[in-house]
C-alpha cells in the first residue's frame, strides 16, 4: 500500500506506536512492582509513574492533533456495524488512555507521594492529601486499567482478524512499514 494514500499518516503512526510502547511498559511495571518489596519496588514505582505520565502526555497531544486530522476511510464493503464498533472502541480507548493515568496521578497526589517523570521533573499534586480517598482513586485506577486491557485485547484481536481472515489491508494502514 503506498505510504499516506489510504494508510494513516506518519504522525498518526508515531503517536500510535509510542502509545503502545508506553502502555506495555506501564502495565508490565505496574504488575511487577505490586509483587516486589524494598528499594527495587520503589524504583519500579517511579518508572511506572513515568511511563504512565508519558502515556497521558502523548494522549493529550494526540487527541488535540486528532481533532484536526480525520483517519483514512475504512475499506469499502466493511459492514456498517463493524465500522460503528471500531469507532466506539477507538474512542473508548482514547477515553481510557486519558482516564487511567489521570486516576493514577490523582491517587498518588492524595497519598502525597512525589511523581518524578524519568528524573527530569515532578508532576504537581492535583488532589488534597487524603489517604482514604487515595485508596479509592487507586482502586478505580486498577479498574480502569482492567477495562483498558480488555479493550486492547479486543482491538488487537480485530486487527489480526482483518489481516489474517479478511485480508483487507486494515492492519497495513497502521503498521510502521509495508506488509
Ligand atoms: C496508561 C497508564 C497506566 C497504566 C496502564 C497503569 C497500570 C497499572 C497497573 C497494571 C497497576 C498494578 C495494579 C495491580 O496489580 O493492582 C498499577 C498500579 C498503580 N499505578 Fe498505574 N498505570 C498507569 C499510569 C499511572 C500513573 C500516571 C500513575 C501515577 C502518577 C500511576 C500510579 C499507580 C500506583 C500508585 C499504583 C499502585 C496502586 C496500589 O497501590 O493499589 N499509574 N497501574
Ligand atoms: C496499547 C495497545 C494499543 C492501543 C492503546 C491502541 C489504540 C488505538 C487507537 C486509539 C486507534 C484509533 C486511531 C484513530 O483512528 O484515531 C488505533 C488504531 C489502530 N490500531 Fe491500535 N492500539 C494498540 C495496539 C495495537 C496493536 C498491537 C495493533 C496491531 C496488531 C494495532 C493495530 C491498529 C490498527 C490496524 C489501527 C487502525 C484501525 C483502522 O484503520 O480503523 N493496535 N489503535
Amino acid at each position: 500500500m503506498p505510504e499516506n494514500t489510504t494508510g494513516y499518516t506518519r504522525p498518526a503512526k508515531v503517536f500510535h506506536w509510542l502509545t503502545v510502547l508506553g502502555v506495555i511498559c506501564a502495565i508490565s511495571l505496574g504488575l511487577l512492582m505490586m509483587n516486589l518489596e524494598g528499594p527495587l519496588q520503589s524504583r519500579l514505582f517511579d518508572l511506572h509513574r513515568s511511563f504512565g505520565a508519558l502515556v497521558l502526555g502523548l494522549t493529550a497531544l494526540r487527541l488535540g492533533w486528532r481533532v484536526f486530522h480525520k483517519p483514512p476511510p475504512l475499506p469499502a464493503g466493511l459492514p456498517a456495524w463493524q465500522h460503528q464498533v471500531s469507532q466506539l472502541v477507538h474512542w473508548a480507548l482514547y477515553g481510557l488512555l486519558f482516564i487511567t493515568p489521570l486516576l493514577g496521578w490523582a491517587g498518588t497526589s492524595a497519598y502525597r507521594a512525589p511523581i518524578s517523570v524519568f528524573g527530569l521533573f515532578f508532576l504537581p499534586p492535583i488532589v488534597d492529601e487524603n489517604r482514604a480517598l487515595s485508596e479509592k482513586l487507586l482502586g478505580l485506577h486498577g479498574l480502569a486499567m482492567l477495562a483498558l486491557s480488555a479493550l486492547i485485547t479486543m482491538h488487537v484481536g480485530a486487527a489480526l482478524f482483518h489481516h489474517f481472515v479478511r485480508k483487507d489491508g486494515v492492519l497495513a494502514r497502521m503498521w510502521p512499514w509495508r506488509i
